[in-house]
């Protein structure tokens, strides 16, 4: 039986949030917000804790977890050195929506990083889920909250969708604030690599380290051209109906979707659009959903993984989404829209 608290952001009750410490050093599941998605904690030096982690979102356990910290000195446990550049970005962005890896120590179980020899490792900005770092030992391995292959959470009720009765308990902070999960920048090799882009985009961080490169894998849609964090591999953040995305003057855009609607309506079948408050009433769809104003790129990508999940709630046989290739966080809402269409996209 999976307990839901409510919790205040700002002022989340102690008590609770050291009930829910107590589960997590017991082995046991909690589930809290952080500013990027939803996120399912365990103890992350506890090697039984992590295989739970896998079982409860049906993932494979190849796909390594990030643990995260509430403080800078709870990093040299667990890391074997800290590269000055990844000093720098800690200054910079942490508490925040970044990700590093790191040489793992001697510390943190195979099961938390896969089986590999890095560990990712993130300090997030909520207050909720440093209260719980802290109540729960300071090292919380936590994936996404959504259950393997569907769009990660970004309310609790989200999370109570895909986990209710697999965890111990869902503590409540509210809608997240960012909507897509934490850029990761990746410190084993030389020169650092971004493996997932996120609200932090390349020129933020470039700014601060100078150069970096974007994994191959991100940028070739080759299926031969594996991206490295195992993650990213995945199908993932499917909508249950085949979603293609149509890319180009907004004109175009709306004329083809709904050339596109016609004819698949002719043949009785059903068609969802995700669009903005701009198009919104030019399409002719049976369910048009809109995302947001292209004026406020920050309310996309709070509003996808939502919109995906609404989705499936509607019945209809394929989505056609416009493109967000909005300037600063557009490169991250794309790579998630992207894998949500495995790939299908138009360019008109
Ligand atoms: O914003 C976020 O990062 C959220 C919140 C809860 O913090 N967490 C999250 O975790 O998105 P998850 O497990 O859904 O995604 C972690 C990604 C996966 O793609 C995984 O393969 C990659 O990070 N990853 C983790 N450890 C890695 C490692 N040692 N080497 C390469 N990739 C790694
Ligand atoms: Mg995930």
């Amino acid at each position: 039986n999976t307990k839901l608290v409510k919790v205040e952001k700002e002022y989340p009750d102690l008590q609770i949030m050291k009930e829910a410490g107590e589960i997590l050093k017991n082995g046991g599941l909690v589930a809290f917000p952080t500013e990027t998605v939803y996120g399912l904690g365990g103890d992350g030096l506890n090697a039984r804790s992590s295989e739970k982690i896998y079982t409860a979102k049906g993932r494979p356990s190849d796909n390594p977890l990030i643990i995260h910290i509430a403080d800078m000195e709870s990093l040299n446990k667990i890391v074997r050195q800290i590269p000055e550049k990844a000093k720098l970005l800690a200054e910079k962005f942490w508490p925040g929506p970044l990700t590093m890896i790191f040489q793992k120590s001697s510390e943190v179980p195979y099961e938390t990083t896969g089986g590999l020899e890095s560990v990712a490792v993130r300090m997030p900005n909520h207050p909720v889920a440093l209260a719980l770092i802290q109540a729960g030992g300071g090292y919380i391995a936590a994936p996404s909250a959504n259950t393997s292959g569907r769009p990660s959470p970004t309310k609790a009720e989200h999370v109570a969708e895909d986990l209710s009765g697999r965890i111990d308990m869902i503590v409540d902070g509210g809608d997240v604030g960012i909507g897509l999960e934490s850029t990761i920048v990746d410190f084993t090799e030389n020169i650092p690599v971004i493996l997932r882009p996120g609200y932090i985009n390349q020129a933020m961080i470039e700014a601060v380290i100078g150069s970096v490169r974007m994994d191959k894998g991100l940028l070739i849609s080759d299926e031969k051209v594996k991206p490295k964090a195992p993650g990213m591999k995945y199908r993932h953040y499917a909508p249950k109906a085949q979603l293609v995305i149509v890319q180009g003057n907004t004109n175009k855009v709306t004329a083809h979707i709904n050339q596109i609607c016609e004819a698949l309506q002719q043949e009785g079948k059903k068609v969802g659009v995700i669009a903005t408050d701009e198009t919104k009433d030019l399409y002719q769809a049976n369910v048009v959903k809109s995302i947001g104003t292209r004026e406020d790129e920050e309310g996309i990508a709070r509003h996808l993984f939502g919109i995906l999940r609404e989705f499936d709630e509607e019945d209809v046989d394929c989505i056609y989404s416009e493109a967000f290739d909005t300037p600063k966080i557009g490169q991250a809402i794309m790579n998630r829209l992207l894998k949500a269409a495995g790939h299908h996209i138009i360019y008109l």
